[in-house]
């Protein structure tokens, strides 16, 4: 069983492997006409269960096999152009290649001793990211496994802040098409279920801030606290970015922590066409970045960065057995004092590649060309009269609905999207995301991929069309 350590004696076999499984990935890749088989998970099981995994197949090229049948084959793949659902990226290669390298080197990125340069590389690409948000010199931030848990520290750490006597005066504003992860976070730092203060949006889906002047005002005068402001830099549904400008004068004048969640819009931090529309982003405390989403990177490629440096100790705690207070004077880096996470992957690789082989203006042009690419899909929409499309779309995602002429009850044309979806994704022809707008049931794209053209567009809502308008004849035929 030694030989299957990867050390100095089986680097060949290493090699071997690793190339027996990207040649097999490969071939997949190039294969792949549809973004998914429709697999459904009464038929995928049995294959699964059938596996006994106290009976190891011994063979590497078996395995890869048996995992044709119970992975490869039936995954979704985002690398398609008609993968259009949730907030996932087709990856770059430099990236995955950074992926190879770090989990063959294996470092873990809580102390200087279990990385050297991995620690180093991590604050630069901390370091580039602050200077590109423009937080200033005292910034700092840490990696992390996603826009939750950078949402969940930036608001520990504004919890921590905040001047209170009681958790349970404390209140956080955010809007009401802002992600879930906020009221999460609040759960879970021992806020009180009314803690998080939805506000309304207007009709581009952006925060009102009147709505939240009114709010902080209130807040006040009961007597409670305002412990933060979360406003939204690309919200999962709309893509709306919040006027962050005047959040940031009102955070000012309310003395209220002001966090951004850029976990989608941080790709315009990169754009070479749109990085204004997140103008006002540098006057955050802080800011949650998901490079998974919006910088082509294999998940997990996330990171929370802080306007002032020292607000990062509220996650500090010291052990004799790996991060002694003294290396703190002796000026040895340990990047778990500044994590939620301990023992903590080397993600940053990945983007350090990605920055090193294609720069900054690379990963910015992909993601302008999904930006214009919605502005095109909105066209087609709008003058689409089998559909009602929401808002224009800020970065890159399309909320739409089929709305059949002859139809009124809105109810059966709630059930004609959802079958349509349903249908589609059983298809595998495409995959499309669902929302809910004002109650009533529309369909999504994310757009993240540059190589969706206006063609897929139009072909998958023809497809979307076909769905619904069978099962309204279906739904007629079971009435008469
Ligand atoms: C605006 C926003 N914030 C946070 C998150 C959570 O990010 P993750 O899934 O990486 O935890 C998402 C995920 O879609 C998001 O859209």
């Amino acid at each position: 069983m030694r030989s299957h350590l990867l050390n100095d004696t089986t680097a060949e076999q290493y090699r071997r492997s690793v190339t027996e499984g990207i040649e097999r990935v490969a071939a997949k890749l190039a294969a792949t006409e549809r973004p998914f088989t429709g697999v459904t998970v009464d038929a995928l099981s049995p294959a699964i269960d059938a596996i006994d995994l106290d009976k190891p197949l011994l063979d590497t090229a078996a395995v890869l096999d048996e995992l044709e049948d119970v992975y490869l084959r039936d995954a979704i793949y985002f690398h398609h152009p008609r993968y259009l659902a949730h907030l996932n990226c087709p990856v770059v290669i430099p990236a995955v290649l950074g992926e190879a390298i770090l989990s063959a080197v294996n470092s873990s990125l809580d102390t200087w001793d279990q990385s050297a340069g991995g620690t180093l590389i991590e604050r630069k690409l901390i370091d580039w990211t602050t200077a590109r948000i423009g937080l200033g010199e005292n910034a700092d931030g840490v990696f992390t496994s996603g826009g939750t848990q950078s949402n969940l520290q930036a608001l520990l750490l504004a919890r921590e802040e905040a001047k209170t006597d009681s958790f349970a005066k404390l209140r956080i504003f955010a809007s009401e098409v802002s992600h879930f992860s906020v009221k999460k976070s609040a759960k879970l730092l021992g806020l009180g279920q009314d803690s998080v203060v939805s506000i309304p949006v207007d009709h581009d889906k952006r925060m009102q801030t009147v709505a939240l002047a009114r709010e902080l005002e209130r807040c006040r005068r009961d007597g409670l606290v305002p412990m933060a402001v979360v406003a939204t830099a690309g919200t999962t549904d709309f893509g709306s970015i919040d006027p962050l400008p005047e959040i940031a004068e009102l955070c000012e004048q309310f003395g209220t922590w002001m966090h951004v969640d850029a976990a989608y819009g941080c790709g315009l931090l990169a754009s070479v066409k749109y990085r204004g529309r997140i103008d006002g982003i540098e006057r955050a405390d802080s800011v949650t970045v998901d490079y998974h989403k919006s910088f082509f990177q294999p998940v997990s490629s996330s990171a929370v960065l802080v306007r002032d440096a020292s607000t990062l100790r509220h996650a500090t705690y010291h052990a004799e057995y790996l991060n002694p207070k003294r290396m703190v004077t002796e000026r040895i880096p340990n990047q778990v004092d500044k994590s939620l996470q301990t023992t903590r992957r080397f993600d940053a690789l990945k983007l350090w590649m990605t920055l090193r082989v294609m720069g900054a203006d690379g990963i910015g042009q992909l993601f302008d060309e999904v930006c214009d690419l919605a502005v095109e899909g909105w066209r087609l929409l709008a003058a689409d009269p089998r559909y009602d499309v929401v808002v224009e779309p800020t970065l890159s995602t399309l909320v739409f609905r089929y709305i059949p002429a002859a139809v009124t009850d809105p109810a059966e044309i709630d059930r004609a999207n959802l079958y349509a979806r349903k249908a589609l994704f059983a298809s595998g022809d495409a995959v499309v995301a669902g929302t809910k707008v004002q109650g009533r049931h529309y369909l999504k794209f994310t757009l993240l991929n540059p190589e969706t053209t206006a063609e897929d567009i139009a072909a998958v809502l023809d497809l979307i069309a076909g769905h619904a308008e069978q099962y309204l004849g279906e739904s007629l035929d079971r009435a008469s």
